[in-house]
């Protein structure tokens, strides 16, 4: 397809899944506002209407709690085509929100729209947005880092953003789902099985939920009880990158108190990071703190260090080496899992297919990192796979086939703002 009618079909995507002030990812298969997904989809919008753009993001933080978390759902009105609902999470907030959150890129979606505009025009935008963002990322930091290093800890998989990693199988061993009781999937009645996560993964997901629910979603309890505590690899980085943006924009407000408390924030995780490295893998892996045991896996977040800023000549090496050996297995990159690994499969979720976020990130970290080859070779993967596979939720990366949903918001976002075009990477 041609570059103009691809705009046009993803702006076209925007406004069609545009519910009035916020996006949802997917009409039919998620029909509500997503955290991360909003983050995302505002960097398309930014690019057809700046206000519009702002909007997505104070219609998110709207769902905030009064602690600082922002959940991963926020659900403006129920829709019984998605499960678990909000009558299943009963976490009891106006407007209803799950009780989860997720990869809290929001501060650098308000970064870049930060950039993109008149600072005159959005300084209001950004005095009320800011406090908002620093409530959450101080959630983060009293709440899910527990050793105090600058770790960013998940409680459940779907927290991640990348449900069914391999990376969760080990550490979600320790869930129990002998009381989960019945319950109807809704996911595998608007996709094919065989690219969703399995029964087992539900399963698992769904008893976090119900144990969250038994703690009245006290998220303190939660992040001390919860069978399920992972320092996620992807979560952790997207932090660090987030405290970097939302350091710039406290400097640009003259917050300086928030500023320094910033500055030792990203200084702390600079070191605790390393805590990740697996030495014998070669690369940054998810780590379980009940075991302490690493993923020892491979997958497309173990990418992410580049993006976050974090930089070391020996093991970048070794993650270039890795790229390279990753891009001689499959068509396009970036898989979400390695393709050596056992559990990789090209079709089912973020056991092998290509996310155009992730791209999105990996790519400009890598271009940022002065490895331009690469973060072009990501970007025109990208845009080859969207040009011809339409801006599906995800993709084969053997076959470049798009699979899961189609018309998908964030997918139409990351052609508006990065994948098209033959500029180089901002
Ligand atoms: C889902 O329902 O598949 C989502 O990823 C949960 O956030």
């Amino acid at each position: 397809m041609k570059q103009d009618r691809l705009d046009e079909r993803a702006r076209e995507i925007l406004i069609r899944n545009d519910r009035g002030g916020y996006t949802v990812p997917n009409g039919r298969v998620y029909p509500f506002q997503w955290n991360w997904d909003s983050a995302f989809v505002s960097l398309g919008f930014a690019t057809l209407d700046l206000d519009r753009a702002w909007r997505e993001i104070e219609t998110l933080f709207a769902g905030q709690w009064q602690e600082g978390f922002l959940p991963h759902i926020i659900f403006w009105h129920d829709d019984a085509g998605y499960f678990p609902g909000p009558a299943i999470w009963a976490t009891g907030r106006n407007p209803p929100t799950s009780g989860i959150t997720q990869p809290p890129f929001a501060a650098s979606a308000v970064h870049a729209l930060w950039k993109a505009g008149d600072p005159q025009r959005y300084r209001t935008n950004l005095e009320k947005l800011f406090p908002k963002i620093l409530a959450w990322h101080r959630w983060f930091a009293q709440i899910r880092d527990p050793s105090g290093e600058g770790l960013a800890v998940i409680v459940h998989p779907w927290e991640s953003g990348r449900d069914n990693s391999p990376e969760w199988d080990a550490p979600a061993q320790k869930i129990d789902t002998s009381a989960v009781g019945p319950y109807e999937r809704r996911d595998t009645h608007h996709l094919d099985a065989s690219m969703r996560p399995t029964q087992l993964d539900y399963d698992r997901y769904y008893a976090l939920v119900q144990f969250g629910r038994s703690l009245g979603w006290n998220q303190r309890r939660i992040g001390q009880e919860n069978p399920f505590r992972v320092v996620d690899v992807g979560t952790t980085m997207i932090l660090q990158r987030a405290n970097r943006d939302l350091l710039q924009l406290a400097e640009a407000l003259g917050e300086t108190g928030a500023a320094n408390e910033l500055r030792q924030r990203i200084a702390k995780a600079e070191r605790g990071i390393s805590w990740l490295w697996n030495e014998q893998v070669g690369a940054y892996c998810s780590r379980d703190v009940i075991t302490g045991e690493s993923s020892a896996t491979v997958t497309s977040a173990s990418f992410l260090s580049f993006y976050a800023g974090i930089r070391d000549e020996a093991r970048d090496r070794r993650l270039l080496q890795h790229l390279e050996r990753i891009a001689g297995r499959v068509k396009y990159l970036l898989p979400s899992l390695d393709p050596d690994d056992p559990g990789f499969d090209p079709v089912r979720y973020w056991r092998g297919p290509v996310w155009a976020v992730v791209n999105f990130l990996v790519g400009s970290g890598l271009s940022a990192a002065g490895h331009h080859s690469w973060g072009e070779r990501i970007r025109g993967d990208t845009r080859e796979l969207i040009g011809q596979g339409g801006m599906y939720e995800y993709f084969c990366p053997v076959t470049g086939r798009g699979v899961g949903g189609d018309d998908f918001s964030w997918t139409a976002a990351m052609w508006l703002h990065w994948a098209r075009g033959d500029s180089p990477t901002p």
